[in-house]
């Protein structure tokens, strides 16, 4: 007997402020998936989810629709119910960081942090728009980069040159909600002291909470020593007051996870058989398991066992992290018709064309997922119908027809039904691990190895030939185990199909260990088609339609760090040839490219460029290129930029690339030798 586990479930809530778009769904369809299976298996597993409500985005763009902060995350609520429900994310409960629960318990933990010393306040200067009266985060200024000068730039770095400042260096500076001139003002802020948990997030990192990519990522920051975190921000703000204070805030990033333990105790607060403080309490056997992207690992990874542990909860049994969703190989994008709403997804789409298809891009890792969509067509057509379905819709009609849907009672291929059963173990764990990937390679291989036997077998031969109404009635019995066994192993991931072949079948809904034994007596109804192909038309349509409607998210720019490469490429202005020859550009050899670890973006190459020594340069090109193809290449270099200095050391100029998010590599044309100028 396997041991009945008590698992908690979340995926990251989702800021309140913007529809739901498919890299929001990559997530809820990995968490669902998971969830979904481990309730298959008998767990105890409850998941829950919710919006998060606070912060000075959702009141700015409440303030755009001419509504309130409250009465906007109401109608996001509702909407997301729907989404969520469309798409077959059926959470136990869906909450919102706006409510009762989460104040308290928000409250409840700042306190005991509070008492245990872990915070303290300090002065800080802020700028400030005295239009406006708030203080404004670091995306709400623009103005000139201090080091080149160019305009527009954001108050934390230059998406330009890739300086990091702070936005009180700006040059010219703006705010951007009311074009004044900002001002520097003082304010007293509260501080979580991170530092004093670094002993207890190392252990955690060491429970096996995350994976070793992850470990390692995290492990540069212990090394780097954490800093104190600012918890608070001064009113006008959309959020819970702390206690005590005057116009003090919890900054929402303070109270989003608590909202995680909210929507857990809004549940326990209704039904008798849930105790919230057996999750909860540090010695807690349950588990509870956070499904996240890449951006918000310092969140969930750092900050949060750190107030868990700190306020006398326990900590999270796994944090599973995720890539980010692209689309066509670029990052979704509002002018291309990529930046997919769920909403006009569905209008087009059935959801369990995309749930498969994400399911057999996941992984542990934390790469990122391209939808590109003719692979998408083809890969569900071909699955999903050619393979899966198609083993049904061979044998149902003649059991249906010949036999009133009769199955027999015998088995004429013990072992093939068998090798079957015995995948069971493996392909559950792979959900267990997240290499939903993995696990449906494997189901996609027995159901060709299903097909294969069919079309050994022959039953449209056998159907023909008269006396054998027998042996076509037990290869077409065998055909609708393999596929019974089959619909057990992706019931998670396609529930909607899988039910609708429950009905078609005549049998109670299925669980995981119904693959144990095969049905001995069973009559099948008609059969109906379960899944129809994708059309290329449906695809465009769903685009087209995007291009029109689809409003981008705006992210919050405390996720953008490290962004390396220019995304809007400025419009250059006409330059004499003087101009041009200022910049001094040569032929490099790569001597060694090499990965830089803790950085999605960056590569180290050392390059000769015809110096006494060689130079260091940082190249935002991880996406398009492995390091072992470029030792040995000749690219061209532009040699004398001012040498700048990043998070991973010093850069000593500027690999030449063309094209945008996927860079291609500038290269001279065989020949080329290290040094030579290019003009
Ligand atoms: N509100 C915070 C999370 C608080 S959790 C206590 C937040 N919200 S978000 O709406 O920006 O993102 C919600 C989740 O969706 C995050 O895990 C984020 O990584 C994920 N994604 C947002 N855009 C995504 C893609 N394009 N692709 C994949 N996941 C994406 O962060
Ligand atoms: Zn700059």
């Amino acid at each position: 007997m396997t041991v009945k586990r008590k698992i908690l479930v979340t995926a990251a809530l989702p800021y309140a402020n913007a529809d739901l778009h498919l890299g929001h769904m990559l997530e809820h369809v990995q968490t669902n998936i998971w969830t979904r299976f481990q309730k298959l298996c008998g767990h105890e597993c409850i998941s829950v989810c919710g919006d998060d409500a606070h912060g000075t985005a959702i009141t700015l763009s409440a303030e755009k629709k001419g509504v309130t902060p409250e009465q906007l995350v109401n109608q996001v609520h509702q909407e997301r119910l729907q989404d969520f429900h469309d798409f077959h994310i059926d959470f136990d409960h869906y909450h919102t960081t706006h409510s009762e629960e989460n104040r308290e318990l928000a409250v409840q933990i700042y306190q005991t942090l509070k008492d245990k010393g872990h915070i303290i306040s300090r002065e800080i200067t802020q700028v400030f728009d005295p239009e406006k009266n708030m203080f404004l985060a670091d995306r709400y200024i623009k103005g000139e980069c201090p080091r080149c000068k160019s305009p527009d730039q954001y108050g934390d770095n230059c998406e330009v040159c890739g300086a990091v400042y702070s936005a009180t260096e700006l040059k010219n500076a703006y705010s951007t909600l009311s074009g004044a001139q900002p001002v520097s003002k003082k304010s007293v802020h509260f501080f979580f002291q991170l530092s004093d948990f670094t002993a207890v997030i190392t252990q955690w990192i060491q429970s096996g909470a995350v994976t070793e990519e992850i470990a390692n990522k995290l492990k540069e920051w212990l090394d780097q020593g954490l800093k104190d975190w600012d918890i608070s921000r001064d009113g006008p703000y959309f959020g819970f007051e702390l206690p005590g204070e005057t116009n003090k805030y919890f900054y929402v990033w303070m109270d989003a996870p608590v909202g995680y333990m909210a929507a857990f105790k809004y549940l326990c607060d209704r039904k008798p058989n849930l105790n919230f403080d057996e999750y909860w309490k540090p010695d807690s056997r349950c588990e509870v398991h956070h499904f996240i992207g890449k951006d918000i690992i310092n969140f969930h990874c750092l900050f949060w066992p750190a107030m868990l542990h700190g306020s006398g909860f326990r900590t999270p049994t796994k944090v599973h992290t995720h890539g980010y969703l692209t689309i066509n190989g670029e990052k979704m994008s509002k002018s291309r018709g990529t930046f997919i709403n769920v909403r006009t997804y569905l209008k087009h789409l059935d959801p369990e064309y995309l749930r498969y298809y994400f399911a057999t891009k996941t992984g542990p890792g934390i790469q990122d997922y391209d939808l590109n969509m003719d692979d998408f067509r083809q890969r569900v057509n071909s699955d999903l119908v050619g393979k899966l379905v198609n083993i049904a819709s061979r044998c149902a009609g003649f059991i249906y027809k010949h036999f009133n849907g009769q199955l027999s009672r015998e088995n004429i291929a013990p072992q093939l039904t068998q090798s079957f059963q015995k995948k069971a173990e493996y392909i559950a764990s792979c959900y267990e691990k997240v290499e939903i990937g993995k696990a449906m390679r494997e189901i996609m291989a027995l159901a060709d190895s299903a097909n294969v036997w069919i079309d050994q077998q022959k039953p449209w031969v056998v159907a023909k030939q008269p006396g054998n109404e027998i042996q076509l009635q037990n290869i077409c019995t065998v055909g609708i185990h393999l596929f019974r066994l089959l619909l057990i192993y992706i019931k998670p991931v396609l529930p909607e199909m899988v039910s609708r072949a429950e009905v078609f079948l005549n049998i109670a809904p299925l669980v995981w260990n119904d693959y144990k034994i095969l049905p001995a007596e069973q009559t099948i109804s008609r059969f109906k088609p379960l899944l129809t192909r994708i059309d290329a038309g449906q695809i465009d349509k769903m685009l087209d339609e995007n291009k029109t409607s689809a409003t981008p998210t705006e992210q919050p720019a405390a996720k953008q760090q490290g962004n390396c490469w220019i995304t809007e490429q400025p419009v250059a202005q006409e330059i004499d040839f003087t101009a041009f020859t200022h910049v001094d550009m040569r032929v490099a050899k790569v001597i060694n490219c090499s990965h830089v670890e803790g950085s999605d973006k960056l590569l180290r190459f050392e390059v000769d460029l015809g110096e006494e020594k060689t130079r260091t340069i940082f190249s935002g090109i991880k996406n398009a290129y492995q390091p072992e193809q470029l030792t040995g290449k000749y690219v061209i270099v532009v040699a004398n930029l001012k040498p700048r200095k990043m998070r991973f050391g010093i850069s000593e100029g500027m690999i030449l690339c063309a094209g945008g998010e996927i860079p291609y590599l500038v290269q001279p044309d065989e020949g080329a030798i290290a040094g030579m100028p290019v003009n």
